[in-house]
Parts: C-alpha cells; structure tokens; sequence
C-alpha cells in the first residue's frame, strides 16, 4: 500500500459499504484498483489466474490490514461456467454487487501474416467475451436487486478498461486493437441499453501504463526514450493513474456520466507525432 493509496479517506468518494468485483486484479492496474477501492471502504472480489493465487492472496492481505474486506477468486474470464460460479460466490460471501471492473486483458503480439487463429482468439476471448460474460452477470444482479438510492444514486456501476488502442491502431497488435475497438462498443451499447434502468456503464482508455504487460516497454534507458517520444506529457503513467479515474467512475461524483471513455494516457492519443509536421 503507498501514500497516495493510504490517502483515500473513506469519506471522500462516498463508496464505503458497496461491493466490487475486478477482473484480473492480482497485478498492475487491477492491483491498484482493487486497493484504492480497498481504501476507500468498498468490499472487494480479487479475481485471478489460477497461477497468480498468491498475488491475488497479498492483494486481499494489504486490503484487510487497512480494514477492509476481500476474497481472491480464481477463474479465467472468457469460461461461462467459471464466471457464472465466480458471481454465485460473491452473492453468497457479500450478497451483491454494486461496481464490476473489468479490467483482465491480455496482448499476444504477432505480425499479422504469421497471428495464428489461436492467437487472435486468445485475445478476443479473454479482453472482449470476458468483458460480455461478466457484464451480462452484473447486469442480472443489477436488475435482480434493483436501485438502493441509500447506497448509490446509481442501480450498477459497469467500469471497462480499454485502451489509448480502441482510436489508435497498432501494428502487429491487430487482435489487441480489434478487441479494444469492441469494448468500446460493447460499454455504449450497454450504456445505451440500461441507462434507464439507472445502470451506468463506463470505460477508462489508459496509455502506456508501468505494468508487467508492456515491461518491455519501459524497461531499458532505450525503450524508455522511444516510448517517451510516444507521451507529450513525458512520463509513463503509473497504475495509480488508473485507480483515481476508477475510483472517480464508480461513485456519485460521476454520475452523469455514462456511455463515456476517459483517456488516461498523458495525451498519448493526441497523435504527438502531428507537432510541428502535417
Ligand atoms: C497496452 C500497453 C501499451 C499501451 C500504449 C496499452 O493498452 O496494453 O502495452 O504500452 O497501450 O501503447
């Protein structure tokens, strides 16, 4: 836990007592959610890869030694019945939901001649049908319990994370882009589809964030400097970044937002390379 995380007082975002789930949260930017929502009084489901049980275990440990409440759930996103048994868990331990992160999302890069069917669907199934079935569970809670005007003005939270890549292409990435390009259309049509139910419906687009999915990216001096070429702000973001736009979407304060993508990414999607040339 870091300062600015131990910052969040359980006032501030109005969020204490409600329940979250977050996908992929035993690392980087899920990992700094699932904390800063720790922080700020919402119990949490840590879910995770079987392989990242222990992560996911100090995560639900940093959660409690500041007070709060968290179990670790294994199961892999894009499988139905993992995810149907996933949200049967959190009912019966915390009986409801008012906040689904999706956050898991995963890259396999290939030049395209050479992507295999196997790569490409890997990809769409863990950062698009995951994002489906576990909509598609919170929704039915959602609807299931109906508004609870005393805890939120809000019926549900959905918060999806996307990517700087739903608007910019990616060479040698084409899976990634493409399934980013269906988050963003999967949240506004969900947005559009259950706003009068109250439930809103969310997407955070962050740029070239400090997390083991593009450590390549960052990792020496060189690739430091390309990257920060790629960054008119010039500086990579942190998964704390990420957390306070998260931890924002899912209270009250952004109520009237829905159906909207905010780009997290040090204007990155401005097209820097635009400055001066063009
Ligand atoms: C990717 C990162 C990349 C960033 C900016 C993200 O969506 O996961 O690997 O650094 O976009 O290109």
């Amino acid at each position: 836990m870091n300062t600015k995380q131990r910052a969040i007082s359980k006032d501030t975002f109005g969020l204490s007592g409600q329940i979250a789930l977050l996908t992929g949260a035993s690392s980087g930017i899920g990992r700094a959610c699932a904390l800063a929502l720790g922080c700020a009084g919402v119990k949490v489901v840590i879910n995770h890869l079987p392989e990242a049980s222990n992560e996911a275990a100090k995560v639900c440990q940093e959660i409690e030694d500041v007070g709060g409440d968290a179990f670790a759930y294994a199961a892999d996103v894009s499988n139905e019945a993992q995810v149907a048994a996933m949200f049967a868990e959190m009912v019966a331990r915390f009986g409801t939901l008012h906040i689904l992160v999706n956050n898991a999302g995963i890259e396999s890069s290939a030049k395209f001649q050479e992507m295999t069917l196997s790569q490409w669907q890997k990809v769409i199934d863990v950062n698009l049908t995951g994002m489906f079935l576990c909509s598609r569970e919170a929704i039915r809670e959602f609807l299931r319990r109906g508004a609870q005007p005393d805890v939120s003005q809000a019926s549900g939270k959905i918060i999806c994370m996307s990517s700087v890549h739903q608007e910019i292409p990616w060479a040698f990435e084409a899976n990634y882009a493409a399934s980013k390009g269906g988050v963003d259309l999967l949240m506004r049509s969900l947005a559009q589809e259950f706003a009068p139910q109250k439930i809103r419906v969310n997407a955070v687009a962050p740029g070239a964030i400090r997390t083991p999915i593009n450590r390549s990216a960052w990792r020496t001096e060189e690739a430091m400097k390309n990257l920060l070429d790629l960054i008119p702000y010039k500086r990579i973001g942190e998964p704390d970044d990420i957390a306070q736009a998260v931890l924002w979407l899912a209270s009250d304060l952004s109520d009237y937002m829905n159906g909207a993508t905010m780009f997290v990414d040090g204007a990155m999607s401005a097209y820097p390379a635009f400055r001066g040339a063009g």
